[in-house]
């Protein structure tokens, strides 16, 4: 059984149900996630996008990196967030070699193609998998890495969560190497509620394709007709939490784990948390992982920081 099929027995079979966000990002799913930021509610996409084209060169300074480096992105998706930075190293003769991670195909193929449009001179290395394998390799090279972990994703993350994979990012870096990461800032819930429960229901599509997944790889039976979403958030904790709902009692097949699951009426499927976070959650987090908080790059209405960290 492969790891999908064990986290969708494990989470269809729990007394609560949840599925992980992190199975969203199938090629279909990476499609549709690519129309979510494009929506003029998701904000966080232009508000990233911003930073990196009006502070690229603040970011590249306070790095203080004086021999070439690599930049290693976890998650690059299609890039088109990092393109900017990028842009600009490329522009001003800065030498380093880029290496996006991700666990889509098609689009690290995409990004790839669109580089080298772009940027031809840019020394690019992509790679699909796995974070951990690529970030071992990182601790053996002696050249310093800037780690880009950008769009947010850490929200994806509980506090313990994020706890543990920033220490393991931490683990993985050489003194003097930098992380750059995203953080979706606390703000009036309302803008925040209007990016996730979105009124064209790309968000509603976004996690439905999570049972079509299932019914494509698993063999399941899933009418999405008889599903809905909901999503709720919490301004104190900062929580965005995503649900799948179970319009009627029902029950669905899935063959590859000769599982019969049972729906009630309204019953939930957890599927996502995107946390946001206040400055101060953010320093107290890079010290609780030993990191040393080099600045804050925000947008010019504070709506989202790139958040540099130094081991
Ligand atoms: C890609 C994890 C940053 O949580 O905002 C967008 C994914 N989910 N709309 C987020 C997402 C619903 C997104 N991240």
């Amino acid at each position: 059984m492969n790891n999908f099929a064990k986290d969708v027995l494990k989470g269809l079979t729990s007394d609560k149900k949840y599925l992980s966000s992190k199975y969203f990002y199938d090629d279909n799913g990476s499609r549709i996630f690519q129309e979510i930021m494009k929506m003029p509610e998701y904000y966080l996409t232009d508000a990233e996008f911003e930073i990196l084209s009006l502070q690229s060169k603040q970011i590249f300074e306070s790095l203080k990196f004086t021999t070439p480096f690599n930049i290693i992105e976890l998650g690059a998706g299609d890039g088109f967030k990092t393109f900017k930075l990028l842009q600009y190293l490329v522009t001003n003769n800065i030498e380093f070699n880029y290496i996006p991670i991700d666990i889509s195909e098609e689009a690290i193929t995409i990004l790839e193609q669109r580089l080298k449009e772009k940027l031809p001179s840019i020394k690019i290395e992509p790679k699909v998998g796995d974070y951990f394998e690529i970030l071992k390799e990182n601790k053996e090279s002696n050249v310093p890495s800037l780690l880009l972990f950008l769009g947010g994703n850490i929200g994806n993350y509980t506090k313990e969560k994020a706890q543990e994979l920033l220490s393991l990012f931490n683990t993985s870096m050489k003194s003097g190497d930098k992380l750059l990461i995203g953080f979706d800032i606390k703000k009036n819930p309302i803008t925040i509620h209007n990016a996730y429960y979105d009124k064209h229901g790309i968000t509603k599509r976004f996690n439905l394709n999570l049972l079509l997944r299932i019914n494509r790889e698993l063999g399941a039976d899933f009418k999405i007709d008889d599903y809905d979403f909901y999503c709720h958030y919490d301004p104190i904790s900062g929580d965005v939490k995503s649900y799948i709902v179970s319009l009627r009692k029902q029950s669905v097949h899935i063959k590859a784990i000769n599982k019969l699951i049972e729906f009630d009426y309204n019953e939930l499927i957890w599927t996502e948390l995107s946390k946001k976070y206040s400055l101060d959650e953010i320093s107290n987090l890079a010290v609780g992982t030993s990191f040393k908080l080099v600045s804050n790059f925000l947008d010019c209405k504070h709506l989202f920081t790139d958040s540099l960290w130094k081991k």
